[in-house]
């Protein structure tokens, strides 16, 4: 969603558009950065992609402080005017902000009543206004900024900077913001990945927080006064290597392996393992699962995992519907929730909803210095690495390899000689990427359809929803999925001789029942697909219209083993119908708002 950067040093245009470039990943519709150039605040502004703003911004300037942003519509159309930053009416300010100001209404309405105009429809704008309001009582930069912050009802990063200033000021509630400093330079950004090259370590800045930073120091506040933030190391390893490949999709699916060996080898280690020791979980009588899109699936198969390890009853919410649904929660629920950012706002509010009941919380999380990972009671990372490409694919493998160790791990507490890492390393031994061939073919098949079904039971249902997601979202392919036994239910009367529909069968005691169903789309006119880990018979083989194959392994990670084919099928898919698969329209990398 939306981005920010900001910086003081050397060439702050360049800085800018580079760190706004690493943040396009992120999703956004237009974007802007300001620059104090000797007394003025200069402002450049444009719509759609960053290589739009980059035409208008000067090649060099001598300005040596600014901000930029990356802005994904929420509150009025992606246009110049809406597009951060946004200034005060006296032009002394200017500011970008990610998240929601939920009050900014009634600010609006307040300024407006002191004579100040609006001329954008964001909820940002009133912030800059504020600013404005407050220093034009007499209070200095800093004062003005927290008296702002205390007016502000809502989520905000904010990245400021004013005209009779060296300072960067800033300001953090419950939307992520981080600080670097090298030498005399100091960057600001929403995410670290902006310091890398920069920086060896960076500053995370908690709710609550307000600030400035100049060449010469920087300085922290909470609602106490002055305050310390110890830096952290920045690691972020070869996250924005490409290599050969041509997208960060299909790299990322290749890195599956790698992030399988890594999570090996970090719950390998006793006490990362033993995360859950200093807990009682004796009284737990129920789990629920939270996630949403993707991380909702692997919540799916997640619960299936635990039930099948402890016999605790589990049961999987969508996070938007988790924080208003009728759910029965208390201090004997345990809720995981699993989000590959840590920062999707539906998952962070059902975070707090779980907390509010006193259940006991645990995150599945990548980002590890994401809010809901430092939020929750217990986090396991899933070491995945960085994920640029909106469709989330290593990360969902990695969601599935670790609920799977969580759940080892809660059967060993209650029933001792339990070896969690198990199921992992068995998939680990058989892991391979399959056939691309035979998956090009099929994606070349899919690429000119749009009637494209998935049936399946069980775990094989869940992977077919995720199989479903990423053509839909990579591809924009009308794809759906459904219970096989529901097909003679209702959604039989879809099928026609246009229609494709893929059959997941990969558990063999449910394998004839599943195959079944899809005679009877076949009877109908449906080409059929089947995707299973089993040899068939020439005569059996002939029934299918194509047979997509996976490795049998025998555990509940058999869904690692069955997604990518998917993931794969759906990259090419994406690739063959000239779509960019890392920024599908209309969607960003990271939900943060409602
Ligand atoms: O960062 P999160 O895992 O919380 O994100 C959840 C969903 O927004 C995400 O999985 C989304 O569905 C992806 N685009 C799927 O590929």
């Amino acid at each position: 969603m939306c981005g920010i950067v900001g910086f003081i040093g050397k060439s702050p245009e360049k800085v800018l558009l580079d760190g706004l470039k690493r943040l396009e990943y992120r999703g956004y519709d237009s974007a802007g950065i300001a620059l104090k150039n000797g007394d003025d605040i200069e402002l450049f502004k444009a719509k759609g992609e960053i290589r739009n703003l980059e035409k208008i911004v000067p090649d060099k300037t001598s300005a040596e402080i600014g901000v930029g942003h990356t802005r994904w519509a929420t509150h009025g159309k992606p246009d110049e005017i809406n597009a951060h930053p946004h200034v005060s009416s006296d032009k002394k300010w200017a500011i970008v902000h990610n998240g929601i100001i939920e009050n900014y209404l009634a600010i609006k309405a307040k300024l407006n009543a002191f004579g100040y105009e609006f001329y954008s429809e964001t909820d940002t704008e009133t912030v800059a206004k504020l600013l404005e309001y407050y220093q034009k009582k007499g209070y200095d930069e800093i004062t003005s900024l927290n008296k702002t912050v205390n007016a502000l009802k809502g989520s905000y990063a904010l990245g400021i900077i004013n005209k009779n200033s060296d300072c960067l000021y800033f300001a953090k509630n419950k939307s992520p913001l981080f600080l670097a400093k090298s030498g005399d330079e100091i960057m600001l950004a929403s995410d670290i990945i902006c310091f890398k090259g920069f920086a060896k370590e960076y500053y995370p800045l908690v709710d609550g927080i307000f600030g400035f930073a100049s060449k010469e120091k920087i300085v922290f506040y909470d609602n106490l006064g002055e305050t310390e933030i110890k830096p952290l190391p920045l690691d972020l390893g070869e996250y924005d290597n490409l290599n050969t490949y041509k997208h960060f999709m299909i790299k990322e699916i290749y890195d599956t392996k790698t992030a399988i060996k890594n999570i090996i080898e970090y719950y390998g280690v006793k006490e990362n393992c033993d995360r859950l020791a200093d807990y009682d979980l004796s009284e737990i009588t129920k789990v629920k699962f939270v996630g949403c899109g993707t991380a909702y699936h692997a919540c799916l198969l997640g619960a299936n995992m635990l039930f099948e390890k402890t016999g605790i009853d589990a049961t999987s919410y969508v996070a938007s519907e988790f924080r208003y649904g009728n759910l029965s929660l208390d201090n004997k629920t345990m809720v995981v929730l699993v989000s590959q950012s840590g920062e999707t706002a539906d998952t962070l509010a059902a975070f707090e909803r779980a907390k509010e009941s006193g259940a006991f919380t645990v995150g599945i999380v990548n980002v590890e210095y994401s809010t809901l990972s430092k939020k929750v009671d217990v986090s396991f990372p899933i070491k995945a690495g960085v994920e640029i490409a909106v469709a989330s694919t290593k990360a969902f493998s990695s969601q599935l390899c670790v609920l799977n160790i969580f759940a080892g791990i809660v059967a060993r507490k209650l029933f001792k000689s339990v070896d969690p890492l198990a199921d992992v390393r068995a998939l680990y031994e058989k892991f391979d990427y399959g056939n691309v061939n035979d998956f090009k073919l099929l994606a070349d098949v899919l690429r000119y359809n749009d009637k494209l079904f998935m049936i399946g039971r069980g775990d094989d249902y869940c992977v077919a929803q995720e199989a479903c997601l990423k053509i839909k979202e990579t591809s924009y392919i009308n794809s759906n999925t459904y219970y096989a036994g529901e097909l003679k239910h209702g959604f039989l009367a879809l099928i026609d001789e246009q229609s494709y529909v893929v059959v997941f069968a990969t558990n063999k005691e449910i394998f004839g029942k599943t195959v079944c169903n899809a005679e009877e789309a076949k009877a109908r006119g449906g080409k059929i697909i089947l995707f299973t880990c089993f040899d068939l018979d020439a005569s059996d083989a002939d029934n299918f219209y194509y047979i997509i194959k996976t490795k049998e392994l025998g555990n509940s990670l058999q869904a690692v083993l069955n997604i990518i084919p998917w993931q794969i099928i759906a990259y090419y898919i994406s690739v063959n119908k000239g779509i960019n698969p890392d920024k599908p329209r209309n969607l960003a990398k990271s939900v943060t708002v409602e």
